[in-house]
């Protein structure tokens, strides 16, 4: 099988390119702004990389869409500070610049795997979001956070319409809070630079405060990436066909956590390295409030579980890290990019 990963360089992207170069004899051809995650598989005999970008390469990737058996536009502004700082960008990259690649795959009937998200359901109340029947609920225009939502679900229903107007072999998956190696750059001390539980990591790590907007009650599904690539695989693989035109929410329920307990869990997991023991003591944690920390524009989810039915279903599949050892693997990849410290567990 030949693969196109556009955004190969990004967090899932390089993850599932490593499982695939490792597990299958499928090809993958990837493209991105950087590569500095997937240096290791340059030269490998199975895999083609672009340095290129989404809205200037256009006549490279149509040539590949063409060519391939299956595209994953991965490439997306995906934290929600940009969301409000940015809201065209983020429509422009998230919604624009897919779409263009969707009508290629139409065109040359070639299968789309995207990343749809769990930012979808918004302020769903349900105790768990099913893809067959959650409302999507999201807040006033002003509130600009949802423009990531929004631009994401108008995708999922244009690529759903073609699927059922003209064909268009489809898989929609719904990633909820993924974390693992490389899901962001720590090094960037700006606040909201990155998800939550690598912005956590960084202060940490620097010694700086962390800080737990509205107090950090909110809570998420962590899932590790290593499952969320298990999926990927999966929905690959389609056995029988079984995630044509389907949509899958790909979560751990299990890994439910509030923001504050996130933050209590990274200060206990960091400090059993050595050189971060002191954290148990030192560690801030300070509250601030929403408006503060991502403008006017921001407004939250408290709760998102996903319903996982379709995913166990119709693939087979089932997380099975949980989020302790999650948090560890992460941690683990985090502190020893740093330089190795000879006392470290
Ligand atoms: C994320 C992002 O939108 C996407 O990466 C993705 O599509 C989706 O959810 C997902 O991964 O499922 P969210 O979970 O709200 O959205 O983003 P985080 O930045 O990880 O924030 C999680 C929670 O932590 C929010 O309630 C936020 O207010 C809080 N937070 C964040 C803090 O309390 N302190 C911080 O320093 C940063």
């Amino acid at each position: 099988m030949k693969i196109l990963i556009l955004g190969v360089n990004g967090f899932i992207g390089h993850s599932l390119t490593s499982r695939i170069l490792a597990d299958s004899d499928w090809q993958v051809f990837g493209m991105d702004i950087s590569s500095d995650h997937i240096e290791e598989h340059l030269d490998h005999p199975r895999f083609q990389f672009l340095e290129g970008d989404i809205g200037i390469n256009r006549e490279w990737i149509e040539y590949h869409v063409k060519k391939c058996d299956v595209v994953l536009p991965l490439v997306a502004i995906a934290t929600p500070k940009s969301y409000v700082e940015e809201p065209l960008k983020v429509f422009e990259l998230d919604f624009e610049e897919n779409l263009r690649i969707i009508r290629h795959a139409v065109r040359y009937d070639t299968r789309v795997v995207f990343p749809s998200t769990s930012e979808l359901y918004g302020m769903c109340t349900d105790d768990a979001f099913s893809e067959e029947t959650s409302n999507l609920v999201l807040g006033p225009i002003s509130k600009q956070r949802w423009i990531y939502s929004c631009s994401k679900q108008l995708l999922d229903r244009v690529i759903y319409a073609y699927g059922q107007k003209e064909g268009l072999r489809f898989t929609l998956f719904r990633p909820f809070n993924w974390i693992g190696p490389n899901l962001d750059d720590i090094s960037i001390p700006k606040e909201g630079s990155s998800r939550v539980v690598t912005q956590f990591l960084g202060h940490l790590m620097r010694g700086e405060p962390i800080q737990l907007v509205e107090g950090g009650s909110q809570r998420r599904c962590i899932t590790d990436i290593r499952d969320g690539v298990e999926a990927l695989m999966r929905i690959l693989v389609n056995q029988g066909g079984s995630s044509d035109g389907r949509i899958m929410n790909i979560g751990n329920p299990r890994n439910d956590c509030s923001i504050a307990e996130l933050a209590e869990l990274l200060i206990e997991t960091l400090s059993r390295f050595d050189r971060y023991r002191h954290l148990r003591k030192t560690a801030v944690v300070e509250k601030v409030s929403s408006r503060e920390y991502y403008g006017e524009g921001y407004q939250d989810i408290q709760t998102r579980v996903p319903d996982i039915s379709n995913a166990r279903t119709l693939l087979g599949w089932e997380p099975k890290i949980g989020l302790e050892e999650a948090i560890e693997h992460m941690v683990h990849f985090y502190v020893d990019r740093e330089a190795p410290h000879p006392n470290d567990r």
